[in-house]
């Protein structure tokens, strides 16, 4: 039920541990495929690894920033480590990241040799300075990709970020070149927080943010690639439990990667995921991810394709005997009253923006469209 076929692999389900020190050596991609994974992706490897860095993380309780920077490995250590990764079966990626295409095929066909199963180009960390990641040059993402996919026989993904102007544009470039999938998306640049007592940020440089926040963005660069690309997608950012893998698949993607959650709840919660995943499924009666791939996408249409049509709010049972009052302090336009309890909405007044409905603790309003 949960089977997919990605980029010509044959995945047990749409589950990938994505890149980042959960995944930073053999045994620890082994723990992950044993606990259930799909597939895989290494830490990213590069031809000089900066090993500087102490301090990685700030968590706030919402999101996290980190300024981990790659696998601290030797290409050459990852022959070993692939070795052990796979040493139970399962699919191994290996990520790489690079400054030209030379580099990158380098790594990419070392590590074909090394044993993994398919490629992610990595061209979208956001660590440094500059708010410019490597994947903002489309040429030089048609480049590198080309390179590549000419000197491997394993199917490459390339992973792309939100700082770029045109995913959808680049995303046409990364197919255009041969790639076989696009995962999006990397973290998002970012300073976590300042301890006004001391005067310091959390982390002593910008890094890049995950988590839960970074789901809307993710999901957006997610239905912009599938809205024009006809490419596989594997949807990354902010997943923490099934109801979020099937948003993202309903806006177009494959497959889904984890990573902050796997971080912050350990890999019990892949087992998890797979659990509630499968039974959801089941009890719709879905037996692919095929019928659900993209059924979302077709409601989001371009803003100036939107007819405005009147709607209005109403309070079904008009008598609220909570009487929070949120709803009426929160409308912007004064048009929510409650006398005796009764809540009256003047519809002159009401324009439909839908504020109270999302602000009601106990889903007593609704929007509705007036013809
Ligand atoms: C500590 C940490 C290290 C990461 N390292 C890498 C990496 O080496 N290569 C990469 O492409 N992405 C890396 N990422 C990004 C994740 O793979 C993922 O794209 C991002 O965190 C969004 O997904 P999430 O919200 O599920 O974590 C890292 C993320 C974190 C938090
Ligand atoms: S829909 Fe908006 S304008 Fe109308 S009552 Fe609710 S908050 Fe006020
Ligand atoms: S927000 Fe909901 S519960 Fe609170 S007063 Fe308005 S209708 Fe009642």
């Amino acid at each position: 039920m949960l089977e997919t076929n990605f980029m010509g692999l044959k995945l047990k389900n749409p589950i990938i541990i994505s890149a980042g020190p959960w995944n930073g050596d053999g045994k620890k991609l082994r723990n992950n495929l044993k606990a259930g994974a799909g597939a895989v992706i290494t830490e990213t490897i590069v031809s000089d690894p900066f090993s500087k860095i102490s301090e990685q993380v700030a968590y706030n309780g919402q999101g996290l920033q980190n300024i981990r920077y790659y696998s601290r490995f030797q290409l050459e250590r990852w022959q070993e480590e692939l070795k052990i990764a796979k040493s139970d079966g399962g699919i191994v990626i290996a990520s790489i990241s690079g400054h030209s295409p030379s580099e990158v095929t380098y790594l990419a066909k070392k590590l074909e040799k090394y044993g993994a199963d398919a490629i992610e180009i990595s061209l979208s960390c956001p660590l440094g300075e500059g708010v410019e990641v490597p994947c903002s040059d489309r040429n030089f993402v048609y480049d590198i990709v080309k390179d590549v996919v000419g000197n491997v026989k394993i199917p490459v993904m390339v992973k792309l970020s939100q700082h770029v102007n045109n995913i959808s544009e680049v995303s046409k470039a990364a197919k255009k070149a041969g790639a076989s999938a696009i995962s999006a998306i990397n973290t998002i640049r970012c300073i976590l927080g300042v301890n006004i007592e001391e005067g310091v940020p959390l982390l002593p440089t910008y890094g890049g943010y995950s988590g839960v926040p970074i789901r809307p963005i993710a999901l957006a660069s997610v239905a912009s690639i599938a809205q024009s690309v006809h490419i596989p997608i594997c949807g990354v950012g902010g997943i923490e439990n099934y109801e979020n893998v099937i948003e993202y698949m309903m806006l177009g993607a494959s497959t889904i990667q984890i990573g902050t959650a796997l971080m912050l709840n350990g890999d019990s919660i892949i087992g998890k995921i797979l659990n509630d995943l499968e039974k959801w499924f089941k009890d719709k009666k879905i037996s692919s991810i095929d019928e659900i791939r993209g059924k979302a996408l077709e409601q989001i249409k371009p803003l100036d394709e939107l007819s405005l049509q009147p709607m209005t709010c109403k309070c079904d049972d008009k008598v609220c005997k909570e009487g929070c009052n949120l709803c009426i302090e929160y409308c912007l336009e004064n048009a929510i009253k409650a006398i005796n309890n009764n809540i009256k909405i003047d519809k002159l007044k009401c324009i439909g923006c839908g504020l109270c409905v999302h602000i009601c603790p106990v889903n007593k309003l609704q929007i509705y469209d007036e013809n």
